[in-house]
């Protein structure tokens, strides 16, 4: 069973954006799975790197999407974006230091995983309203 799975508790009605957040959920399993290797040392930072650039990615698309959508809470949602792209750089770092991956992975399993379901549950929901009144689905 993977690690983190996404179900539909956790949609925010818009098709892309789900797509985006499975995609996640996705690398955040590839590098749980790269733990379980024997070069789990080497195999772990460029799927950090990966979930960073994705990261990246997704949450730039998803402020335009707000900003489309005029949504009042874009503020809130970039400064939490800003703070999570932070801890991910913060890993990223730490994981190219030797013997420190797997030590990484565990901490961005636990608290990166948490973040994403937690900021996907809360924060994401309530732009839902504003997304779909302009017509964005
Ligand atoms: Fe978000």
């Amino acid at each position: 069973m993977a690690l983190f799975e996404w179900s539909e508790e956790l949609s925010v009605g818009v098709s892309e954006m789900d797509l985006h957040h499975r995609k996640l959920f996705d690398i955040m399993n590839s590098l749980h799975e790269a733990t379980q290797n024997d070069n789990a040392d080497t195999a772990v930072l460029p799927i950090i790197e990966k979930m960073l650039s994705y990261t990246k990615y997704h949450f730039d698309k998803e402020e335009q999407l707000m900003t489309t959508a005029n949504y009042t809470g874009l503020p809130a949602q970039k400064a939490a974006h800003q703070a999570f792209i932070a801890k991910l750089e913060e890993f990223k770092a730490q994981a190219s230091m030797e013997k420190m991956a797997i030590f990484v992975v565990t901490k961005l399993n636990t608290t990166g995983g948490e973040w994403l379901k937690q900021h996907i549950k809360v924060m994401d929901k309530q732009y839902v309203k504003f997304m779909h009144d302009a017509g964005i689905n």
